[in-house]
């Protein structure tokens, strides 16, 4: 029987679908392994079912050798792998998309209006027993009513928020993406413009491109400096996309009004790290796809990749 790797206790579902084909070994830590435990422990497997915080590259997939031919990640980014280096080694990768959507998407919202109205000072002032009575200046923040949205990155996450915005809020959807897309245009009077017409005009900015090359800080202190005042920008997508002392800065000087975030680079964000403190910067432990049924489905999902890719059949979900 092949033996596959699955790098944390994942939902029961996926685990019982492995077990049908594989001799599964299950890292049961509450923490990720180590590199060297995990190419330790994927020795002579076929398959590993991988999480974002398991760096796969190509050096580790040597070190395990070559039993290894599948890679299924529980997420619908991969930058966590080196995807040229898989393809050279003839190692299939398979990810989880659309299951996730609407739960990123939900996220991504909630920390719109999250840092829009102030959540996160308004609870702190509750708990800190600062709360004497109605304020009639206090906590004032934003309505998304009327405003305008810039979604950068219009796949399908970014359409799932454009659509809770345009229907909710009637806001006027911008974004940009590589290509036009037609249904946002036509479903949502969303308009594709410019990075930088979408910085100068949005009042809400949503990040949902993926991490690469190109990508990587294109949140740098120019573009907060382009940014209005007024602006609240979210991030549910990947930390490394911002530069953070830029980010940061942003938030310190008032150039833009305050910032959600899902992700950050690297994760968990360091006890130090200042954007902790920052009382308009709301930050949450990457739970974009933290729902019953969306780990559920990517749990299903992970494993039939790895049951197709292992009996010679193309993944039903490649990346
Ligand atoms: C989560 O961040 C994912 O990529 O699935
Ligand atoms: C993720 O699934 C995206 O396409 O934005």
């Amino acid at each position: 029987m092949q033996r596959i790797l699955v790098t944390r206790r994942i939902p029961q579902v996926g685990i019982d679908r492995l077990q049908k084909h594989f001799e599964v070994d299950v890292w049961e830590d509450s923490l990720p392994p180590s590199r060297d435990v995990l190419i330790e422990r994927a020795q002579a497997c076929s398959g590993i079912l991988s999480l974002l915080s398991d760096s796969l590259d190509g050096p580790v997939m040597d070190a395990i050798g070559p039993s290894l031919q599948a890679i299924a990640n529980y997420a619908v980014g991969y930058n966590n792998i080196d995807i040229g280096a898989a393809k050279e080694r003839g190692i299939a990768v398979g990810n989880t998309p659309d299951v996730l959507t609407d739960a990123t998407a939900d996220v991504a919202v909630g920390l719109m209006l999250a840092a829009a109205r102030r959540f996160q000072e308004s609870i702190e002032h509750v708990r800190n027993l600062e709360w004497s009575t109605w304020e009639p200046m206090g906590l004032l923040g934003q309505e998304l009513g009327g405003k305008t949205l810039g979604i950068v990155g219009m796949g399908r996450i970014g359409m799932a928020v454009a659509k809770r915005c345009y229907g909710g809020w009637g806001m006027k959807v911008l974004y940009t993406a590589r290509n036009h897309k037609p249904l946002a245009d036509q479903s949502l009077g969303a308009v594709h413009v410019s990075f930088d017409q979408l910085l100068a005009s949005s009042d809400f900015i949503s990040v949902h491109t993926d991490l690469n090359i190109e990508t990587k800080h294109l949140f740098n202190r120019a573009r907060f400096a382009q940014m209005k005042k007024n602006a609240v920008f979210v991030n549910t997508a990947r930390g490394g996309i911002i530069d953070q002392n830029a980010l940061y800065d942003a938030l310190t000087s008032g150039s833009i009004f305050a910032a959600g975030l899902d992700v950050t680079d690297p994760e968990p964000l360091p006890d130090e790290s200042p954007l902790r403190r920052l009382s308009n910067c709301l930050i949450l432990p990457h739970i974009g796809s933290a729902t019953f049924q969306a780990r559920e489905a990517m749990a299903i999902m992970a494993a039939d990749n790895l049951v197709a890719a292992l009996q010679g059949k193309p993944m039903p979900y490649p990346v």
